[in-house]
């Protein structure tokens, strides 16, 4: 993990390794199973970045009778985020009632969790919190506070364990930030 990567021409820098990231996983999940004792979650996957911390955060969480969905967002163009939010899949069942935990892969901004948990809200479930493996919160523009954070960081730019850059790198198992100088 001491190579540098080089993707669409910009230098990425190794950040977080894969032992860490499940050091936190571990941490995220113990603390989501003690909220919901004795409750039934839904877990919500934000696609496509957060698919690796979902299924790892999932099975952790070891909670048999939890069910699993997944919502599609987009908002990013390369290394930016273009400031409007596009729902591409939405929440196909009804959430009245149900405690509902939406996995993201990344607060920067603030705005596509603040828009996905005002729109689930008036579906009347009986709770909803939020997790995310990572939080940019110097790059808020909402104040959005998620319950749950597996690592705070820096408003740079990151790759790897389920983020892109324009759809590549996702497959990476450890996390990379832009190399700046
Ligand atoms: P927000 O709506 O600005 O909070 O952005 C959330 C979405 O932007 C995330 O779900 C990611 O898909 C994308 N995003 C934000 N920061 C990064 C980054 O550093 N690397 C890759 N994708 C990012």
């Amino acid at each position: 993990m001491d190579k540098l990567l080089t993707v669409d021409g910009l230098t990425f820098q190794p950040f977080i390794t894969n032992e860490e990231i499940q050091k936190q996983v571990k941490r995220v999940a113990g603390e989501i199973r003690e909220d919901l004792k004795g409750r039934v979650p839904l877990f919500v996957c934000v696609l496509n970045g957060a698919f690796m911390f979902a299924a790892d955060l999932i099975r952790e969480a070891a909670i048999n009778d939890a069910h699993i969905n997944f919502v599609r967002y987009s908002s990013y163009e390369g290394t930016a985020s273009t400031g409007k939010v596009k729902e591409l899949m939405g929440l196909n069942e009804d959430i009245e009632g149900k405690d509902v935990v939406i996995i993201e892969d990344i607060v920067d901004t603030g705005l596509t969790a603040s828009m996905m948990v005002a729109d689930l809200r008036k579906r009347n479930p009986r709770s909803i919190r939020f997790a995310t493996l990572l939080h940019k919160p110097a790059s808020s523009k909402t104040g959005f506070k998620p319950d749950y954070v597996a690592f705070e960081i820096e408003p740079k730019f990151i790759i790897g364990y389920g983020l892109d850059l324009d759809g590549k790198v996702r497959n990476l198992k450890d996390i990379y930030v832009i190399k700046e100088d």
